[in-house]
């Protein structure tokens, strides 16, 4: 019988190694038949380790399971699917899986992730042999109907950027990949490295034959030690079967792929400042222009992508541009990876077309907050994205509306507090945040955000209270629209939306004490 094992980080958080063990050493004693297989994580992270189990009827998981379980699985029948406290039946039909349209992470959690067999035999690759058939202005014309937009954060048309590297001349260009996944509350990149690496293989290899590229670059952070083990190995497999290296599935195209760790800094998942850390240079943000479309890597013309983004492209090229615009609202087509997180019951990865209200993700599907008590906030787009009350649970999940309301979806992180909150401290640490991060190149950044944590110091010990919190309104707009890049640019964003939406926390301290 095959069982499986999750070897994701979160499962393996959770003891999915010992259990592993365990069931082997105990199908042993009991003299049942048993073959472990690691997949990857369904993204159901409040039932990790979630145990599956291959019976006649299909799939069958039990979670979350503990070491102590293990016997009592066995006692049960679990091999056959046996009746069990922890038996979810097939995954498929759980509510939170049955719900999600998963086009990017179609595999996650079914498959061996490094295993090319399982991949293969799951739709992996029809997409690049499709690109191969096509060629280079049809794979961008595929990419630029689907409507696919930068999921990194900036929902930049992904089919626009890919077309200008492909119309700019030049001897040598690039395919860069930035999984420097910073965000608070997001891991959807880091379970494309460890649940699926091919796919991003599959994705940016068709990227490189759209544009010209021969040689791609994976910038990842260094905080992902388990998803870089799983890439390697899967770039070693897939070049050793000749999906990667100069010949192309003996399309003539050369392609291949390499792997750099960053070393810690949150900047350095600004395009720009990744550059400089891959050349080698300690990452500062480079003004632009030039776009690195034009003068990117080693000055040369690249494509710096998100890991969504290329790893969308495989599904995009096989099923075509119409299967992938189909979903979605208004100008933000297709999916969305959204990473549930924070003080949220049911945390993990939701699939789903652009379009639902943030309401129904984080009451509905999200099951509200784990501590039981009612939602203060909700911030999407990372650690400098706004704080949205339950007065705008109303707002849809798109990068539009969400930019009407003064906040971003960003790489679709969502992070759930719960009335225990202080919005006061949560503004301070934006701009702490901000001054420990800040690359130091401009002024703003630099000098606004330390200045930022003094006034709201102030505010928080009695001074000036209402004059200092104009001083504040007014140096978060000259960080907004001084700074060079996102990072000072951004960081205004949570404070002024905890100023506006929860104004009663504004206050000195000694006086909610005093209340
Ligand atoms: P941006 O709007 O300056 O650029 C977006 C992308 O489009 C860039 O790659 C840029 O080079 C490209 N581009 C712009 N015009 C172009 C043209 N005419 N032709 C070809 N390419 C063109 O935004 P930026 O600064 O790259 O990103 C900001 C976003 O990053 C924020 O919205 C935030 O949500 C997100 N972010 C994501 C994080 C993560 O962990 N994924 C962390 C922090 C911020
Ligand atoms: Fe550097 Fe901050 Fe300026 Fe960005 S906004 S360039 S991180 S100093």
């Amino acid at each position: 019988t095959r069982v499986f094992v999750p070897r994701d980080v979160v499962a393996l958080a959770l003891g999915a190694d010992k259990i592993a063990a365990a069931i082997v050493a105990t199908a042993k004693a009991r003299g049942a038949d048993v073959s472990i297989v690691r997949n990857g994580s369904r993204g159901m992270f409040f039932l990790e380790p979630l145990i599956e189990v291959e019976t006649p009827a299909g799939r069958i998981a039990y979670g979350p399971v503990t070491l102590k379980d293990v016997a009592a699985l066995f006692d049960a029948g679990f091999l056959d699917g046996g009746t069990h406290a922890l038996r979810i039946g097939k995954p498929e039909d759980h509510p939170f899986l049955k719900r999600q349209t998963r086009l990017t992470f179609a595999r996650s959690g079914i498959t061996d992730p490094v295993s090319l067999e399982d991949y293969a035999a799951h739709e992996g690759w029809l997409g690049l042999k499709r690109a191969i058939e096509i060629g280079s202005a049809a794979i961008v014309d595929e990419i630029t109907k689907s409507g696919l937009r930068g999921r990194g954060g900036a929902g930049f048309p992904t089919g626009v950027k890919w077309k200008t590297v492909a119309d700019t001349k030049a001897d040598r260009k690039y395919v860069v990949c930035n999984c420097d996944e910073g965000d608070s509350g997001t891991f959807a990149d880091r379970m494309v490295l460890e649940d699926d690496p091919y796919m991003l293989i599959e994705g940016m290899t068709i990227c490189g034959l759209a544009v010209g590229a021969t040689k791609g670059y994976v910038y990842c952070r260094s905080e992902y030690p388990h998803g870089i083990k799983a890439f390697n190995e899967a770039l070693q497999r897939a070049r050793a079967a000749g999906y990667l290296g100069k010949d192309v599935l003996g399309s003539g195209h050369a392609f291949d792929i390499e792997l750099r760790v960053g070393a810690g800094a949150y900047v350095c998942g600004e395009e720009t400042a990744l550059l400089e850390s891959l050349e080698g240079r300690r990452g500062m943000v480079r003004a632009k222009p030039p776009l690195p479309a034009i003068n990117g890597l080693f000055q040369k013309p690249t494509v710096i992508n998100n890991v969504l983004s290329l790893a969308t492209a495989p599904f995009i090229l096989a099923h075509g541009a119409k299967a992938y615009a189909d979903f979605g609202m208004g100008r933000s087509r297709g999916t969305m990876p959204l990473q549930l997180a924070g003080n949220i019951r049911y945390g993990g990865l939701f699939e789903t077309a652009f379009g639902l209200t943030l309401g129904e993700i984080v009451e509905d599907i999200g099951g509200g907050t784990a501590s039981g008590r009612p939602v203060r906030a909700v911030q999407c787009g990372g650690p400098l994205g706004a704080y949205f009350p339950p007065a705008l649970f109303d707002t849809p999940f798109d990068y539009e509306a969400f930019a009407a309301k003064d906040g971003l979806i960003g790489h679709g992180g969502i992070v759930v507090f719960d009335d225990t909150v202080d919005m006061l401290t949560m503004a301070r640490f934006a701009m702490e945040f901000c001054a420990i991060e800040s690359c130091g190149k401009c002024t703003p950044c630099r000098i606004g955000s330390t200045r930022g944590q003094e006034v709201i110091d102030k505010i928080l010990a009695g001074i000036h209270v209402e004059a200092n919190l104009r001083l504040l309104e007014d140096l978060c707009q000259t960080m907004k629209f001084g700074s060079l890049c996102a990072l000072g640019g951004f960081a205004p964003y949570p404070v002024l939306s905890a100023m506006r939406h929860y104004p009663e926390d504004f206050k000195p301290h000694a006086a909610i004490a005093a209340e």
